[in-house]
């Protein structure tokens, strides 16, 4: 089987929030990216609120067809949101306002008691949680221990440096997961170049993908940059 593609539409609003017009609209991109073959449409509601907006994704529970992925720091405003908006996963994030992007994966070894809280009430809601991590064998037990269904492993070291030492890093960290009975998902950084080498994982089922997409977008449409993703991961 051919891993799911998750389009992060983040920059998207990111180009609107630029000059706070009424356009781009993710939601429109989200549309686009379904009807092109996405599987899931990917937002991250930050703290910050720079790029994504609470009523994109209140519109987007309406109008997403596939399954919506909101991805969100494990806090309290952001817990409240979640169990009221009710997207159909959501994957915890670390979350730095100063970072330019998601920098690392959730510790989930030191934050276990603050983290099943979370998890347990986003569950009992009938939610399901992916925990956004490193490729390390610990963050995969600790996973294991908070019961999650699935796991996102972080591909940013990996798309900094693309050498074979870093895909068996993925490979060791997404066959323990499969192993431990999680589903494996990947992403960050990742592009129709660098993708490729990952695909001989074949424990990753999904990747969400963003910046590399809406940048593409930007010279050859939406449409084609997402068939152009699907494509790369034999779509
Ligand atoms: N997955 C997670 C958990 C992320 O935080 C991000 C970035 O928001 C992505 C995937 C997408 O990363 P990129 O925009 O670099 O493709």
């Amino acid at each position: 089987m051919r891993p799911a593609l998750g389009v992060n539409v983040d920059h998207i609003a990111t180009l609107r929030q630029a000059r706070g017009t009424t356009y781009p609209d993710p939601v429109e991109a989200a549309f686009a990216a379904e009807a092109a073959g996405a599987d899931q449409i990917t937002v991250h509601l930050r703290e910050d609120r720079r790029h994504i907006q609470d009523r994109d994704v209140r519109v987007l529970r309406e109008t997403v067809q596939t399954v919506l992925n909101l991805e969100m720091a494990a806090s309290p405003e952001m817990l409240a949101f979640a169990l009221e908006t009710r997207p159909d996963t959501v994957t915890l994030v670390p979350e730095r306002r100063e970072e330019r992007t998601t920098e690392g994966g959730l510790d989930c070894t030191g934050n276990a008691d603050a983290l099943r809280r979370v998890i347990d009430a986003l569950r009992g809601a009938g939610i399901a949680v992916s925990l956004f991590i490193d490729p390390d064998l610990r963050q995969i037990s600790a996973a294991q221990g908070l019961a999650v269904p699935i796991i996102e492993l972080h591909t940013g070291d990996y798309a900094e440096a693309p050498t074979a030492a870093a895909v068996d890093t993925l490979r060791r960290a997404a066959v323990a997961a499969s192993d431990a009975g999680i589903a494996v998902a990947a992403g960050h950084g990742l592009t129709v170049r660098n993708v490729r080498p990952l695909l001989e994982i074949p424990e990753i089922r999904e990747y969400n993908i963003g910046h590399s997409i809406v940048a593409r977008a930007a010279l050859i449409g939406f449409d084609a940059a997402v068939r152009e993703m699907l494509a790369a991961l034999g779509r």
